[in-house]
């Protein structure tokens, strides 16, 4: 199948955007695929240690398997890409610190006193945290990344989060040490799409300076 040669500008994916209630079974180009999946491994995290890891899955049987795992929903056995988004806890102040290190050294960003810093402050940082919090945190910037990449290239696409997390982990052998944050659905609309539900009015989701304080 072809790569996608014209792309949707980027406002305009994120103004017509709709989780997809139908997929048709036309694959998605295996090049689009690795443009999406660097659209999320592009995507900032917190101390650049990018904890998320993604599971793609193609394989119609596997994929059949995961919408049982997943409240039976009929469309992740229908797209024909999932990408199911985890994020990990191993190794956080270990190997992941000094992977995160080597790579900032690799390419010039930092000096040797400021990662000394990292080195040092890292451990009480990541021992702060409520780590299912913190993971996705970053893992959901990563997957919007590649939800926005996959219908700029003119995909249609759906989250979902309504997954058994322990079924989900033991077919695709995903370990203790990860949660499953979330599941991407991406292909191309069959039929009609649905319809936009409406958001609510500013004033009650945005504030300006404190909480509670509308746009003058
Ligand atoms: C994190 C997340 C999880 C979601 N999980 C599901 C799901 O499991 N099943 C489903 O049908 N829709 C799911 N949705 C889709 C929402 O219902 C949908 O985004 C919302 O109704 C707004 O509609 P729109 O995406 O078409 O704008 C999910 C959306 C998000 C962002």
């Amino acid at each position: 199948m072809a790569t996608t040669i014209s792309e949707k500008p980027l406002s305009e994916a994120i103004r017509n955007r709709r989780s997809t209630p139908n997929f048709a079974p036309d694959p998605v180009a295996d090049e689009d695929l690795q443009r999406i999946l660097d659209a999320g491994l592009l995507a900032p995290s917190g101390y650049n240690t990018q904890p998320w890891r993604f599971v793609v899955v193609r394989d119609p049987e596997q994929r059949a398997n995961l919408a049982a795992a997943a409240m039976n929903q009929r469309r992740i056995a229908e797209s024909p890409v999932v990408i199911v988004a985890c994020g990990d806890s191993a190794q956080l102040d270990g190997e992941v610190l000094d992977e995160m290190l080597r790579l900032a050294k690799e390419h010039g960003y930092g000096d040797e006193r400021q990662h000394e810093i990292v080195r040092r402050n890292f451990p009480d940082f990541i021992e702060s945290l409520e780590i299912a919090v913190w993971l996705n945190r970053q893992v959901a910037i990563s997957l919007t990344h590649m939800m926005l990449m996959a219908e700029v290239l003119g995909y249609d696409t759906s989250v979902m989060e309504g997954f058994w997390e322990d079924k989900v982990k033991e077919l695709l052998n995903v370990p203790d040490s990860a949660h499953v944050v979330a599941l991407l659905c991406i292909g191309k609309l069959r039929g009609p799409d649905k319809p936009f539900g409406g958001r609510f009015e500013r004033q009650k989701t945005v504030f300006f300076e404190l909480w509670g304080n509308p746009q003058k």
